[in-house]
Protein backbone atom coordinates (compact mmCIF):
# COMPACT_ATOMS: atom_id res chain seq x y z
CA UNK A 1 0.00 0.00 0.00
CA UNK A 2 2.42 2.57 0.77
CA UNK A 3 6.27 2.83 1.65
CA UNK A 4 7.03 2.63 5.20
CA UNK A 5 6.99 5.41 8.27
CA UNK A 6 9.86 4.85 10.20
CA UNK A 7 10.13 5.74 13.65
CA UNK A 8 13.39 7.94 12.41
CA UNK A 9 11.25 9.94 10.25
CA UNK A 10 8.96 10.69 12.55
CA UNK A 11 11.64 11.16 15.29
CA UNK A 12 13.88 13.65 12.82
CA UNK A 13 9.77 15.14 12.28
CA UNK A 14 9.28 15.78 15.97
CA UNK A 15 12.90 17.39 16.21
CA UNK A 16 11.86 19.95 13.16
CA UNK A 17 8.26 20.64 15.30
CA UNK A 18 10.15 21.63 18.44
CA UNK A 19 12.33 23.78 16.67
CA UNK A 20 9.75 25.76 15.05
CA UNK A 21 7.88 25.91 18.31
CA UNK A 22 11.10 27.79 19.95
CA UNK A 23 11.34 30.13 16.98
CA UNK A 24 7.33 31.24 16.37
CA UNK A 25 6.79 33.80 13.47
CA UNK A 26 3.83 36.15 13.07
CA UNK A 27 1.71 36.81 9.74
CA UNK A 28 3.75 37.28 6.52
CA UNK A 29 7.04 37.33 8.71
CA UNK A 30 7.76 33.62 8.11
CA UNK A 31 11.18 34.16 6.82
CA UNK A 32 12.80 31.62 8.96
CA UNK A 33 9.93 28.73 8.56
CA UNK A 34 10.03 29.55 5.02
CA UNK A 35 13.48 29.19 4.25
CA UNK A 36 13.87 26.36 6.27
CA UNK A 37 10.74 24.26 4.05
CA UNK A 38 12.30 25.31 0.74
CA UNK A 39 15.63 23.90 1.87
CA UNK A 40 14.63 20.93 2.72
CA UNK A 41 12.32 20.35 -0.01
CA UNK A 42 14.95 20.79 -2.43
CA UNK A 43 17.02 18.39 -0.59
CA UNK A 44 14.32 16.14 -1.34
CA UNK A 45 14.21 16.57 -5.11
CA UNK A 46 10.92 18.64 -5.37
CA UNK A 47 11.03 21.55 -7.94
CA UNK A 48 10.74 24.56 -5.45
CA UNK A 49 8.70 27.53 -5.72
CA UNK A 50 9.27 30.83 -3.42
CA UNK A 51 7.33 34.01 -3.10
CA UNK A 52 3.99 33.65 -3.76
CA UNK A 53 2.26 35.04 -0.67
CA UNK A 54 5.15 36.72 0.10
CA UNK A 55 6.72 33.66 2.09
CA UNK A 56 4.54 31.09 1.15
CA UNK A 57 6.49 27.87 -0.18
CA UNK A 58 5.35 25.39 -2.92
CA UNK A 59 7.32 22.01 -3.88
CA UNK A 60 6.47 20.15 -6.55
CA UNK A 61 7.58 16.20 -6.78
CA UNK A 62 6.38 14.63 -10.63
CA UNK A 63 6.85 11.40 -10.81
CA UNK A 64 6.54 8.82 -14.14
CA UNK A 65 3.90 9.64 -16.75
CA UNK A 66 0.35 9.51 -14.76
CA UNK A 67 -1.31 13.35 -14.89
CA UNK A 68 -3.30 12.37 -11.78
CA UNK A 69 -1.95 15.46 -8.88
CA UNK A 70 -2.87 16.07 -5.61
CA UNK A 71 -2.03 19.56 -3.32
CA UNK A 72 -1.58 18.95 0.40
CA UNK A 73 -1.17 22.06 2.44
CA UNK A 74 0.27 23.18 5.85
CA UNK A 75 -0.44 26.87 7.07
CA UNK A 76 3.27 28.60 8.91
CA UNK A 77 2.13 30.94 10.94
CA UNK A 78 2.04 32.09 14.89
CA UNK A 79 0.16 33.82 17.04
CA UNK A 80 0.82 37.01 18.85
CA UNK A 81 0.21 35.38 22.13
CA UNK A 82 2.62 35.22 25.54
CA UNK A 83 3.25 31.53 26.00
CA UNK A 84 2.38 30.53 29.22
CA UNK A 85 3.43 26.60 29.30
CA UNK A 86 6.97 26.50 30.70
CA UNK A 87 7.84 23.82 28.53
CA UNK A 88 11.87 23.54 27.70
CA UNK A 89 10.90 24.31 24.01
CA UNK A 90 8.77 26.98 24.70
CA UNK A 91 9.04 30.23 22.68
CA UNK A 92 12.04 32.26 22.40
CA UNK A 93 10.19 34.81 21.22
CA UNK A 94 8.21 37.52 23.28
CA UNK A 95 4.25 37.71 23.04
CA UNK A 96 4.82 35.52 19.67
CA UNK A 97 3.93 31.46 19.95
CA UNK A 98 2.84 28.45 17.96
CA UNK A 99 -0.71 28.70 19.96
CA UNK A 100 -2.99 26.58 16.71
CA UNK A 101 -0.37 23.75 16.10
CA UNK A 102 1.08 25.53 12.53
CA UNK A 103 4.69 24.46 13.55
CA UNK A 104 2.77 20.63 13.75
CA UNK A 105 1.29 21.29 10.62
CA UNK A 106 4.58 22.24 8.79
CA UNK A 107 6.38 19.72 10.40
CA UNK A 108 4.13 16.81 9.51
CA UNK A 109 3.72 18.22 5.82
CA UNK A 110 7.31 18.21 5.38
CA UNK A 111 7.49 14.80 7.23
CA UNK A 112 5.07 13.17 4.36
CA UNK A 113 6.83 15.03 1.65
CA UNK A 114 10.33 13.61 2.78
CA UNK A 115 8.28 10.20 2.25
CA UNK A 116 6.96 10.85 -0.16
CA UNK A 117 10.28 11.59 -2.24
CA UNK A 118 11.58 8.59 -1.36
CA UNK A 119 9.21 6.14 -2.60
CA UNK A 120 9.50 4.74 -6.57
CA UNK A 121 5.88 3.87 -6.40
CA UNK A 122 4.33 6.33 -7.32
CA UNK A 123 3.19 7.88 -10.68
CA UNK A 124 1.76 11.38 -10.75
CA UNK A 125 2.51 14.97 -9.33
CA UNK A 126 2.45 15.67 -5.84
CA UNK A 127 2.45 19.52 -4.92
CA UNK A 128 3.33 20.36 -0.91
CA UNK A 129 1.81 24.11 -0.75
CA UNK A 130 3.17 25.67 2.85
CA UNK A 131 1.62 28.64 3.07
CA UNK A 132 1.53 32.15 5.21
CA UNK A 133 -0.85 34.06 7.52
CA UNK A 134 -3.80 31.76 7.78
CA UNK A 135 -4.70 33.60 11.19
CA UNK A 136 -7.18 36.14 10.17
CA UNK A 137 -4.93 37.67 7.50
CA UNK A 138 -5.76 35.45 4.64
CA UNK A 139 -2.56 34.10 3.01
CA UNK A 140 -3.70 31.57 1.06
CA UNK A 141 -5.60 34.03 -0.96
CA UNK A 142 -2.66 35.88 -1.02
CA UNK A 143 -1.01 32.98 -2.57
CA UNK A 144 -4.13 32.95 -5.24
CA UNK A 145 -3.85 36.36 -6.08
CA UNK A 146 0.18 35.82 -6.92
CA UNK A 147 -0.85 33.29 -9.46
CA UNK A 148 -0.49 29.81 -7.52
CA UNK A 149 -3.60 28.01 -9.58
CA UNK A 150 -1.89 29.47 -12.68
CA UNK A 151 1.47 27.49 -12.00
CA UNK A 152 0.05 24.42 -10.29
CA UNK A 153 -3.00 22.67 -11.23
CA UNK A 154 -3.94 19.67 -9.04
CA UNK A 155 -7.16 17.82 -9.47
CA UNK A 156 -7.82 17.94 -5.62
CA UNK A 157 -6.29 19.55 -2.56
CA UNK A 158 -6.34 19.04 0.75
CA UNK A 159 -5.44 20.98 4.21
CA UNK A 160 -5.66 19.56 7.79
CA UNK A 161 -5.95 20.93 11.29
CA UNK A 162 -4.77 19.60 14.62
CA UNK A 163 -8.30 18.87 15.99
CA UNK A 164 -7.90 19.04 20.18
CA UNK A 165 -11.67 18.60 20.49
CA UNK A 166 -11.19 14.71 19.30
CA UNK A 167 -9.28 11.99 20.58
CA UNK A 168 -5.72 10.89 18.80
CA UNK A 169 -6.66 8.55 16.06
CA UNK A 170 -9.67 10.21 14.44
CA UNK A 171 -10.24 12.02 11.26
CA UNK A 172 -13.12 14.12 10.36
CA UNK A 173 -13.65 15.00 6.77
CA UNK A 174 -17.41 15.58 6.12
CA UNK A 175 -19.31 16.37 3.10
CA UNK A 176 -20.31 20.17 2.62
CA UNK A 177 -20.21 22.83 5.30
CA UNK A 178 -16.88 22.10 7.81
CA UNK A 179 -15.95 26.23 8.78
CA UNK A 180 -17.86 29.24 8.97
CA UNK A 181 -17.69 31.91 6.92
CA UNK A 182 -16.30 35.18 8.97
CA UNK A 183 -16.67 39.01 8.96
CA UNK A 184 -15.74 41.88 11.00
CA UNK A 185 -17.99 45.04 11.87
CA UNK A 186 -17.76 48.70 13.60
CA UNK A 187 -20.25 50.73 14.42
CA UNK A 188 -19.36 54.02 14.89
CA UNK A 189 -22.86 55.47 17.71
CA UNK A 190 -22.55 59.26 17.22
CA UNK A 191 -24.26 61.53 19.65
CA UNK A 192 -23.99 64.73 21.55
CA UNK A 193 -21.80 65.05 24.75
CA UNK A 194 -22.72 66.64 27.52
CA UNK A 195 -22.32 67.02 31.26
CA UNK A 196 -22.38 63.35 33.50
CA UNK A 197 -24.85 65.37 35.89
CA UNK A 198 -26.72 67.03 33.28
CA UNK A 199 -27.81 64.23 31.01
CA UNK A 200 -30.97 65.76 29.43
CA UNK A 201 -28.41 67.90 27.48
CA UNK A 202 -27.05 65.09 25.75
CA UNK A 203 -28.09 62.30 22.96
CA UNK A 204 -26.05 59.61 24.70
CA UNK A 205 -24.30 57.57 23.10
CA UNK A 206 -23.32 55.00 25.76
CA UNK A 207 -26.99 54.31 26.52
CA UNK A 208 -27.73 53.84 22.83
CA UNK A 209 -24.11 51.48 22.10
CA UNK A 210 -25.60 48.72 25.02
CA UNK A 211 -29.25 48.99 23.80
CA UNK A 212 -27.43 48.53 20.04
CA UNK A 213 -25.18 45.23 21.63
CA UNK A 214 -28.76 43.79 23.32
CA UNK A 215 -31.07 44.53 19.79
CA UNK A 216 -28.20 43.20 17.34
CA UNK A 217 -29.12 39.68 19.32
CA UNK A 218 -32.77 39.63 17.37
CA UNK A 219 -30.87 38.52 14.16
CA UNK A 220 -29.87 35.53 15.40
CA UNK A 221 -32.67 35.01 17.91
CA UNK A 222 -35.59 36.31 15.20
CA UNK A 223 -33.97 36.69 12.02
CA UNK A 224 -32.65 33.48 10.64
CA UNK A 225 -34.52 30.51 10.62
CA UNK A 226 -33.67 28.42 13.99
CA UNK A 227 -32.19 25.84 12.02
CA UNK A 228 -29.35 27.34 10.13
CA UNK A 229 -26.57 28.67 12.23
CA UNK A 230 -25.36 32.52 12.21
CA UNK A 231 -22.96 34.35 15.16
CA UNK A 232 -23.09 37.92 16.26
CA UNK A 233 -20.95 39.03 18.78
CA UNK A 234 -19.74 42.31 20.01
CA UNK A 235 -16.34 41.76 21.36
CA UNK A 236 -15.12 45.55 21.57
CA UNK A 237 -16.64 48.65 23.01
CA UNK A 238 -14.74 52.07 23.44
CA UNK A 239 -16.04 55.58 24.52
CA UNK A 240 -15.78 57.87 27.29
CA UNK A 241 -12.22 59.49 28.81
CA UNK A 242 -14.02 60.87 32.18
CA UNK A 243 -16.52 60.05 34.92
CA UNK A 244 -18.33 62.88 34.33
CA UNK A 245 -18.85 63.91 30.48
CA UNK A 246 -21.39 61.73 28.35
CA UNK A 247 -18.73 61.54 25.14
CA UNK A 248 -20.05 62.18 21.56
CA UNK A 249 -19.13 58.88 20.19
CA UNK A 250 -19.08 55.59 21.26
CA UNK A 251 -16.88 52.59 18.86
CA UNK A 252 -18.61 49.30 19.01
CA UNK A 253 -16.74 46.04 16.64
CA UNK A 254 -17.41 42.44 16.62
CA UNK A 255 -17.23 39.24 15.07
CA UNK A 256 -19.88 37.79 12.64
CA UNK A 257 -20.38 34.05 11.01
CA UNK A 258 -22.20 32.78 8.91
CA UNK A 259 -22.24 29.09 5.83
CA UNK A 260 -24.56 30.70 3.19
CA UNK A 261 -24.25 33.41 1.00
CA UNK A 262 -28.06 33.88 1.44
CA UNK A 263 -27.42 34.63 5.37
CA UNK A 264 -24.34 36.99 4.82
CA UNK A 265 -27.06 39.14 2.90
CA UNK A 266 -28.86 39.40 5.79
CA UNK A 267 -27.00 39.27 8.27
CA UNK A 268 -25.33 42.83 6.80
CA UNK A 269 -28.95 44.25 6.08
CA UNK A 270 -29.86 43.39 9.86
CA UNK A 271 -26.76 45.27 11.24
CA UNK A 272 -27.47 48.47 9.58
CA UNK A 273 -31.14 48.52 10.26
CA UNK A 274 -31.26 47.66 13.54
CA UNK A 275 -28.02 49.84 14.68
CA UNK A 276 -29.41 52.90 12.87
CA UNK A 277 -32.87 52.27 14.04
CA UNK A 278 -31.66 51.73 17.78
CA UNK A 279 -29.62 54.87 17.52
CA UNK A 280 -32.10 56.85 16.02
CA UNK A 281 -34.55 55.99 19.22
CA UNK A 282 -32.14 57.64 21.39
CA UNK A 283 -31.51 60.42 18.91
CA UNK A 284 -28.00 59.11 18.20
CA UNK A 285 -26.94 57.94 14.51
CA UNK A 286 -24.84 54.96 13.51
CA UNK A 287 -22.69 54.23 10.96
CA UNK A 288 -21.96 50.48 9.99
CA UNK A 289 -19.42 48.55 8.25
CA UNK A 290 -18.78 45.02 7.40
CA UNK A 291 -16.35 42.87 6.06
CA UNK A 292 -16.52 39.77 4.55
CA UNK A 293 -13.31 38.06 5.41
CA UNK A 294 -13.07 34.29 4.95
CA UNK A 295 -15.52 32.65 2.72
CA UNK A 296 -17.11 29.57 4.74
CA UNK A 297 -15.09 26.38 3.93
CA UNK A 298 -17.30 23.73 2.18
CA UNK A 299 -16.24 19.84 0.97
CA UNK A 300 -16.29 18.63 -1.93
CA UNK A 301 -18.63 15.20 -1.42
CA UNK A 302 -16.52 13.47 -3.42
CA UNK A 303 -13.31 14.42 -1.95
CA UNK A 304 -14.42 13.88 1.73
CA UNK A 305 -15.30 10.68 1.00
CA UNK A 306 -12.13 9.97 -0.85
CA UNK A 307 -10.65 10.99 2.92
CA UNK A 308 -12.86 8.97 4.87
CA UNK A 309 -11.99 5.82 3.25
CA UNK A 310 -8.55 6.54 2.78
CA UNK A 311 -8.58 7.45 7.01
CA UNK A 312 -10.48 4.33 7.23
CA UNK A 313 -8.04 2.18 5.35
CA UNK A 314 -5.23 3.43 7.21
CA UNK A 315 -6.79 2.50 10.67
CA UNK A 316 -8.24 6.03 11.78
CA UNK A 317 -11.71 6.25 13.22
CA UNK A 318 -13.67 8.40 11.02
CA UNK A 319 -16.20 10.75 13.06
CA UNK A 320 -18.91 13.20 12.31
CA UNK A 321 -18.59 16.01 14.29
CA UNK A 322 -20.19 18.84 13.80
CA UNK A 323 -19.01 22.08 11.95
CA UNK A 324 -17.36 24.50 13.71
CA UNK A 325 -17.80 28.24 13.77
CA UNK A 326 -14.24 28.98 13.84
CA UNK A 327 -12.72 29.99 10.28
CA UNK A 328 -10.05 28.53 8.27
CA UNK A 329 -8.72 30.69 5.07
CA UNK A 330 -8.21 26.95 3.50
CA UNK A 331 -11.46 28.16 2.13
CA UNK A 332 -10.20 30.21 -0.01
CA UNK A 333 -8.18 27.27 -1.79
CA UNK A 334 -11.69 25.70 -1.72
CA UNK A 335 -13.42 28.12 -3.90
CA UNK A 336 -10.99 27.92 -6.28
CA UNK A 337 -10.34 23.79 -6.65
CA UNK A 338 -12.19 20.60 -5.82
CA UNK A 339 -10.80 19.10 -2.16
CA UNK A 340 -11.85 18.92 1.21
CA UNK A 341 -10.54 19.83 4.80
CA UNK A 342 -10.10 17.43 7.74
CA UNK A 343 -9.39 17.58 11.25
CA UNK A 344 -7.06 14.95 12.72
CA UNK A 345 -7.39 14.40 15.94
CA UNK A 346 -4.94 15.35 18.69
CA UNK A 347 -6.40 15.49 22.29
CA UNK A 348 -4.32 15.28 25.21
CA UNK A 349 -5.17 13.09 27.88
CA UNK A 350 -5.56 15.10 31.46
CA UNK A 351 -5.18 18.86 30.91
CA UNK A 352 -5.86 19.63 27.07
CA UNK A 353 -5.35 23.51 26.50
CA UNK A 354 -7.29 24.16 23.45
CA UNK A 355 -6.29 26.43 20.39
CA UNK A 356 -4.93 29.88 20.83
CA UNK A 357 -4.92 29.26 24.57
CA UNK A 358 -1.31 30.62 25.92
CA UNK A 359 -0.73 26.82 27.09
CA UNK A 360 -1.13 25.05 23.63
CA UNK A 361 1.13 22.77 22.87
CA UNK A 362 1.06 20.72 19.89
CA UNK A 363 0.72 17.30 20.65
CA UNK A 364 3.31 15.31 19.11
CA UNK A 365 2.22 11.83 19.51
CA UNK A 366 -0.13 12.79 16.26
CA UNK A 367 3.11 13.30 14.63
CA UNK A 368 2.60 10.57 12.77
CA UNK A 369 -0.34 9.91 12.23
CA UNK A 370 -0.59 13.01 10.24
CA UNK A 371 2.28 11.69 7.94
CA UNK A 372 0.43 8.42 7.80
CA UNK A 373 -2.54 10.09 6.37
CA UNK A 374 -0.92 11.96 4.20
CA UNK A 375 0.82 9.34 2.82
CA UNK A 376 -2.55 7.52 2.45
CA UNK A 377 -4.06 10.21 0.42
CA UNK A 378 -0.54 10.57 -1.56
CA UNK A 379 -0.80 6.78 -2.13
CA UNK A 380 -4.66 6.44 -3.18
CA UNK A 381 -4.04 8.99 -5.54
CA UNK A 382 -0.64 8.44 -7.29
CA UNK A 383 -0.78 5.49 -7.41
CA UNK A 384 -4.23 5.14 -8.84
NI1 LIG B 1 -4.88 27.03 13.11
Amino acid sequence: MSADLTHDLVEETRQWRLDLHRHPELAYQEHRTSEFVAKKLAEYGYAVTRGLGGTGVVGTLQRGTASHSIALRADMDALPIQEQTGLPHASTVPGVMHACGHDGHTSMLLGAARLAASRKDLNGTLHVIFQPAEEVEGGALRMIEDGLFDRISPDRIFGLHNWPYSAPGTVAAPDGPMMSAFGTFDIKVEGKGAHGAMPHQSADPVLAAGQIVSALQVIAARNISPLDSIVISVTRIQGGDAYNVIPEIVNLGGTTRWFSAEAADLIERRLVEVAQSVAAGFECRAEVKHLRRYPATINDADAAAFVRASASEAGFEVISPQPSMGAEDFAFFLEKKHGSYIWLGSAREGENPVLHSPRFDFNDNVLGDGIRLWNNLISNTLMA
